[in-house]
């Protein structure tokens, strides 16, 4: 990716109040995001996702670079149905940052 990983953790304290990230991260409200790049949509064993999201992921979505960007800039445009309750990033450079800094988190 070719975001600010530095910058991007600052982004991701907008998100830190539903998820958690990096060693021993767990559930919260949201999955936690650990390999969140190559993840099946729904896919994270012992979350409960919206019926959408598992629909999602069994229709084929895979997180990555591109389908993230899309769901973080509009979440409920993407996936109608979608329990997270979080409108979306307007800038397009938070969301390569944000990615960048959870790029490091995800083996993929
Ligand atoms: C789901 C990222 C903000 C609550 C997800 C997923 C991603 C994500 C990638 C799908 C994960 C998967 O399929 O395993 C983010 C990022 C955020 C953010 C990067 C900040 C920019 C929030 C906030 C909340 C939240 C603020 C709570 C108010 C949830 C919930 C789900 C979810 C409940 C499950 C959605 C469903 O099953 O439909 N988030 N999120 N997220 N997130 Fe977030």
């Amino acid at each position: 990716a070719s975001g600010d990983a530095d910058k991007g953790a600052k982004v991701f304290k907008k998100c830190a109040a539903c998820h958690a990230v990096g060693d021993g991260a767990k559930n919260k409200v949201g999955p936690q995001l650990n390999d969140v790049f190559g993840r099946s949509a729904g896919g994270l064993d012992g979350y409960k996702y919206s019926k959408a999201m598992v629909k999602a992921g069994a229709e084929g979505l895979n997180w990555d670079q591109g389908t993230l960007t899309t769901y973080l800039t509009k979440p409920k445009a993407m996936i109608k149905g979608t329990k997270m309750a979080f409108a979306g990033l307007r800038k397009p450079a938070d969301i390569e940052n944000l990615l960048a800094y959870l790029a490091q988190y995800s083996a993929e």
